[in-house]
């Protein structure tokens, strides 16, 4: 049955999205109306992608959280679907925070979600009640279920916090359901707590999976887990890390843990830590098993501290970063925008062994929603370029810059000047390597956000730019000489 909650949510978004529709970004998800945050139930259902957002539709800011709803066949094109669930029910009353889904044999989708219910204290405080909940449904429509919550506190291992218990992760191996879902553990750090079912509606503790002992930050949320190319992958996102030279960086951030999971004692043994994007925005994010087998990942292009910097005029606050296909090689995780992304470029504008100095522009390579590889070796033995750099939706005023320096190996992007209405966190440097003495940077823009992959996806970068769409000029500049080609597409969608 449909609460009135969920029925006004959505017919406020049917009834507002009209006005919005044209200022959204051309293929990257947004609420249409509102805020968003964390992706939800990103997983296979009946042949296509489902995705599920944390979401408040009725202002820029968050607020008690709904699941919004999209679906798609390539990752590119969505179709916006009804607000899947509202915070409607005693034990979810103050949001229906992030979690899973997954098809069951019958068909029915399941969705499974942190129910949050905060109570006043005598002494004043609030305390927050985080349990595991789950609604069934067609795609379409969801009915919670009154065995509702099927985790709760009961089933937490000693020492561990009701508080902060959010965020589960389903999915399915050797005929049995396992999901894993962020803790507050006894240490006050975070740990991956993981459950089993039999049928994905009655649950039973089973181990920890992880445990952060305070290194990466605190508490881990959004937990996400898989294996690949022979490894097995951990996904969290810490809050309160601390950075450690230019690798990591304090906040809100996001780390892989890359190594073995010991089947008997249900356990990552971790070998190697990374970064999964360097950029200023990226959060919580969430990863599915195509139908030919690649391992797809989505996440919030956001970052907590910054997300309250939009013009007042803004109708949607936040997005997801583009679908990117990931691989492991040598303990490293790789990412690139999903394939389908080719199919929607159109206008192929290529140069190539350009020598630069100084600044300069090439004809035709400009835009706002584009697909662009630049690839810089040294240019002359005697004028060794210092740095490279390149700028992006550029006009008299605004600009974003890309800059590398062999010196350094550092790539830096500097946002400060593309419009922000505040002055927030807006450039950072991270590691890059050349390759034979050559880098290759490829350039995403839709209106709203850049995404870097540098050398095929050795590292990521995720920003979002306010800057207003006229601002569409590039340019290149070099200190010394380089030598650059440049491939350029337009994106239509
Ligand atoms: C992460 C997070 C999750 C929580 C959700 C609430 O960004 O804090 O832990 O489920 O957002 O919206």
């Amino acid at each position: 049955m449909t609460s009135e909650k969920l029925k006004k949510a959505r017919e406020f978004v049917a009834k507002s999205l009209p006005y919005v529709e044209g200022e959204l970004p051309a293929f990257h998800v947004t609420g249409g109306i509102g805020w968003i945050n964390d992706p939800n139930g990103f997983a296979p259902y009946k042949g296509e992608y489902h995705l599920f957002f944390q979401y408040y539709p009725y202002d820029i800011k968050w607020g008690p959280m709904h699941w919004g709803h999209v679906k798609t066949k390539d990752f590119i094109k969505w179709e916006r679907l009804p607000v899947a669930l509202a915070p409607d029910r005693e034990y979810d009353r103050d949001g229906c925070f992030s979690g899973g889904a997954i098809e069951l044999p019958d068909g029915r989708h399941l969705l499974i979600y942190t129910g949050v219910k905060n109570t006043r204290r005598k002494d004043g405080r609030v305390e927050s009640s985080q349990t595991q909940c789950i609604a069934v449904g067609d795609g379409f429509d969801y009915e919670k279920l009154g065995c509702n919550p099927v985790i709760g506190s009961d089933q937490l291992p000693e020492g561990g916090s009701q508080i902060d218990f959010r965020d589960p992760y389903i999915w399915k191996e050797d005929g049995k359901y396992w999901l894993i879902v962020g803790n507050r553990g006894k240490d006050t750090s975070g740990d991956i707590l993981l459950y089993e079912s039999e049928d994905a509606f009655s649950w039973k503790y089973v181990s920890i999976l992880a445990s952060c002992h305070n290194q990466f930050g605190k508490m881990w949320e959004c937990p996400n887990f898989f294996s690949l190319d022979g490894q097995d992958v951990l996904l969290v996102s810490p809050m309160e890390m601390q950075a450690v030279g230019l690798e990591f960086h304090p906040g809100n951030a996001n780390i892989c843990l890359i190594g073995n999971y010991d089947r008997e004692k249900h356990h990552l043994m971790r070998e190697y830590v990374q970064a999964i994007d360097y950029g200023l925005d990226f959060y919580a994010p969430q990863t599915l098993e195509t139908s030919d087998g690649r391992r797809v990942m989505i996440a919030w292009m956001q970052n907590w501290e910054t997300s309250g910097s939009v013009s007042r005029t803004a109708r949607f606050m936040g997005q997801m970063t583009i679908p990117r296909e990931l691989r492991v090689k040598d303990g490293h995780l790789y990412q690139n925008p999903v394939r389908e992304l080719e199919n929607y470029r159109k206008t192929r504008i290529g140069y190539r062994n350009i020598l630069v100095s100084g600044e300069t522009s090439f004809a035709g390579i400009s835009g706002r929603y584009i697909d662009m590889t630049v690839t810089v070796r040294q240019g002359n033995e005697n004028a060794l370029y210092k740095w490279f750099r390149v700028d992006v939706a550029k006009d008299g005023e605004r600009y974003t810059s890309i800059r590398f320096k062999p010196e350094t190996g550092c790539i830096r992007v500097d946002r400060t000047h593309s419009g922000f209405p505040h002055d927030i966190v807006s450039h950072r440097e991270f590691p890059v390597r050349m390759i034979e003495g050559s880098i290759k940077i490829r350039i995403i823009l839709d209106r709203y956000s850049m995404e870097l992959f540098v050398n095929d996806g050795e590292q990521a970068f995720s920003v979002v730019l306010y800057t207003p769409l006229t601002a569409e000029s590039i340019s290149f500049a070099a200190d010394g000489v380089a030598l650059v080609d440049v491939e350029k597409y337009d994106i239509e969608i």
